[in-house]
């Protein structure tokens, strides 16, 4: 089905200077940016966004991270999106994601593993709402 998802380049990744490199990865895999900012997020935008992992030991961890600098925030839209862009990024742990994926090769740990991607269509409605009103999203 075609889909749409939220993606986010972490503060690592923007940082290492791979924005493009990874709009290139999505592109080549027929995904197709449908709406993008660049924002520097709140702790309370990083808390909201994370709301669900509220109760995880790892929440603190996450949150700072997320707002140590700005991040790269996309709609990326296409056929089984969501899946696709999930075995794009590969495993959550850059340790044990499959070579050739983004977080193999962009990220240094579980913390700072490059992107963010929905991992299911009402996350991904969810989460694009969060960031972008239906006036902000091109569909092409
Ligand atoms: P993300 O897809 O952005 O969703 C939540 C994030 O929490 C996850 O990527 C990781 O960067 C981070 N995280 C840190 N520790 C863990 C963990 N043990 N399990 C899952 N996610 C973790």
């Amino acid at each position: 089905a075609l889909e749409r998802t939220l993606s986010i380049i972490k503060p690592d990744a923007v940082a290492k200077n791979v924005i493009g490199e990874i709009y290139s990865r999505f592109e080549k895999a027929g995904l197709k940016v449908v709406a993008a900012k660049m924002k520097h997020l709140s702790r309370k935008e990083a808390e909201g966004f994370y709301a669900v992992h509220r109760e995880r030991p790892f929440f603190n961890a996450l949150v700072e991270f997320m707002t140590s600098g700005p991040v790269m925030i996309q709609v990326l839209e296409g056929e089984n999106a969501i899946a696709k862009n999930r075995e794009l990024m590969g495993a959550t742990n850059p340790k044990e994601a499959a070579p050739g994926t983004i977080r193999a090769d962009f990220a240094d740990s579980i913390d700072a593993n490059a992107v963010h991607g929905s991992d299911a269509p009402e996350t991904a409605a969810v989460e694009i709402a969060y960031f972008f009103a239906s006036t902000e999203i091109f569909s092409r």
